[in-house]
């Protein structure tokens, strides 16, 4: 896993937002996989800004994002369908008909999942999906114990994501408890993965990731088996890796590497 220690958080939006940018401009229909809540709304950011200030095409852009909170409907405030509306793609060019959300208010959950597994199929499947990290180790919705060959499926939410969440509704009360999730195997079919992570309440589960064991408890080690992962965090975030100098090291080789390559 490739480990890019920043500053801190809008060094995270920036460099992230790069890779975003970089991939869809060499691939202008490229499929992106998309992740919500707090941690990747600077990069959202910075992409608006890329598509208004640089004319960073997304026309033929296509996307897919993790998960959607069973029961809300896509004018829901705290959907996840509301949260890219309003976070990214009501400020880009992007065909609407091209953005994938999972559908919260589906009728037939095993049919329904089925078929947006079958929908990424058929776009030629992820080229890059971004992903945030619980403090319990999640990504997308794959709390700890989830099967890490899972398939985009139904899932209960833990009393710790639930907490965590309930910043957004208001109160635990409000926070649904089931949420339709890509799998961890859905995820690692993505040809590159791109971790986020900022603040010091996502130090413990950024070490368990990126230096512990792989295990199902901790759904995002499973990130160790994909071949290309590239985790962008602050400080604060990295602050309990023990390699922490070494990631820098090969950092500083990389530029290197690109600046010789004049990229
Ligand atoms: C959201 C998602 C979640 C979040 C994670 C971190 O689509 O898949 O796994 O990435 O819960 O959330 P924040 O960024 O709000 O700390």
């Amino acid at each position: 896993m490739r480990v890019i220690v920043e500053p801190d958080s809008s060094g995270v939006s920036r460099t992230a937002a790069r890779f975003v940018a970089r991939l869809v401009r060499h691939k202008p229909t490229c499929v992106l996989g998309l992740a919500t809540g707090g941690t990747p709304l600077g990069m959202y950011q910075e992409l608006i800004r890329m598509h208004r200030d640089e004319g960073l095409d997304f026309s033929r852009v296509v996307t897919f994002n993790l998960d959607e909170y069973v029961g809300l409907g896509p004018t829901h405030p705290q959907s996840y369908r509301y949260f890219m509306q309003q976070n990214l793609f009501d400020h880009i060019n992007i065909d609407q008909r091209n953005t994938h959300v999972p559908d919260g208010r589906a009728l037939d959950f095993e049919a329904y999942c089925a078929r947006y597994e079958q929908t990424i199929e058929d776009e030629g499947g992820i080229d890059l999906q971004v992903l945030g990290i619980g403090g319990d180790g999640h990504i997308a919705f794959n709390e700890p114990g989830s099967s890490l060959g899972s398939r985009t499926r139904l899932k209960t939410l833990t009393a710790e994501t639930i907490r965590d969440n309930a910043r957004f509704f208001g109160s635990v009360e409000q926070v649904p408890r089931l949420a339709i999730t890509m799998g961890v195997g859905t995820i690692l079919e993505s040809r590159q993965c791109l971790l986020l992570a900022t603040g010091e309440a996502k130090a413990v589960a950024i070490r368990e990731t990126v230096e512990g064991p792989v295990t199902a408890q901790v759904t995002a080690s499973a990130l160790q088996l994909h071949r290309d992962v590239i985790a962008v965090i602050d400080e604060l975030a990295a602050a309990r890796l023990a390699r922490r100098d070494y990631y820098r090291e090969v950092e500083r080789a990389q530029e290197l590497l690109e600046a010789d390559r004049g990229e």
